[in-house]
């Protein structure tokens, strides 16, 4: 696997791999969720890129950019392993050197939810990722659906803004108990642990009182009272799987929503529904 850390660098290997070139951004602490993100890229496109950057534009004052973990030379043999092509690990200084100020922001769809807890997340996220498309010029990004929002912000900045590229979103991956993995997961305590997959049992609950007929608001309640005592409710929504904008019913593709606290770390979770295909993840 070739490593690239400068822009330089980056835009001479990724000019040379055979195409279809698939892209996978990341922030690292990579799992195995992000294992079949590669393994989606892998069978679609001839080679596979990925970049590790932890982005500090997404990072409110108050969050945990400093202590996300970050273990480049794990990263870089999990990417090796999986038979990646070329890494791109950039510093802060490369992506954002002095008198950087532009940011990319995609308007309403990541002003809501996500955007509301975390006001300049989205923007960080677009801000980022255009970059990232600019350097790496893939022809498929791919994006987990574990961050639903995110991957409406995406797909909004690319289809207005005309970049050249495809996106594919690929399922969540989960915990043989049902919890979306995530990076995040790993600053659970053991109790929390045990109670978190309460999230996915609770979107499943509302995604069935939904089916059955239930309102959206006796839904909202059978998932509040199916996640854990030990959890604080964020929000549970109903949401159209383009704008992320609610609705009060999935009669078109849909994103059933939902974010708790498990002591200090908050997880986000979701289920896509389809009227014609229920899924199970
Ligand atoms: O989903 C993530 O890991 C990040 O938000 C992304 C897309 C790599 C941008 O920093």
């Amino acid at each position: 696997m070739q490593i690239a850390t400068t822009l330089a660098e980056a835009r001479a290997l990724f000019d040379a791999l055979p195409r279809p070139l698939g892209f996978v951004p990341t922030m690292g602490a990579l799992h195995a969720g992000h294992v079949q993100l590669l393994r989606s890229a892998q069978r679609g496109s001839a080679s596979v890129a990925v970049s590790v950057f932890v982005n500090p534009l997404q990072f409110g004052p108050s969050e945990d950019y400093a202590k996300y973990p970050r273990d480049l030379e794990a990263d870089r043999r999990t990417l090796a392993q999986a038979g990646v092509d070329a890494l791109f690990a950039p510093d802060t200084a490369a992506m954002y050197p002095p008198g950087f100020t532009t940011s990319v922001d995609v308007g309403p769809v990541g002003a809501t939810f996500e955007g509301v807890v975390r006001p300049h997340h989205f923007r960080g996220v677009a801000t980022v990722v255009a970059k990232l498309l600019h350097v790496v010029r893939p022809d498929v990004l791919y994006l987990g659906q574990k961050d639903a929002q995110q991957t409406c912000v995406l797909r909004k900045m690319i289809a207005d803004l005309e970049f050249p590229v495809a996106v594919e979103i690929v399922p969540t991956i989960r915990e043989s108990d049902g919890l979306a993995m995530s990076s995040r997961n790993a600053y659970l305590s053991a109790e929390q642990r045990a109670e978190a997959p309460s999230l996915y049992r609770a979107l499943v609950a509302m995604r069935e009182a939904l089916a059955r007929g239930a309102s959206k608001a006796e839904a909202n309640d059978i998932a509040r009272a199916t996640l854990s005592r030990l959890a604080m409710p964020d929000y549970f929504e109903v949401v159209d799987a383009e704008s992320f904008e609610p609705i009060e019913r999935p009669a078109l593709p849909a994103f059933v929503i939902g974010a708790a606290h498990f002591g200090a770390t908050r997880l986000i979770d979701n289920l896509y529904v389809a009227p014609d295909r229920r899924e199970t993840a």
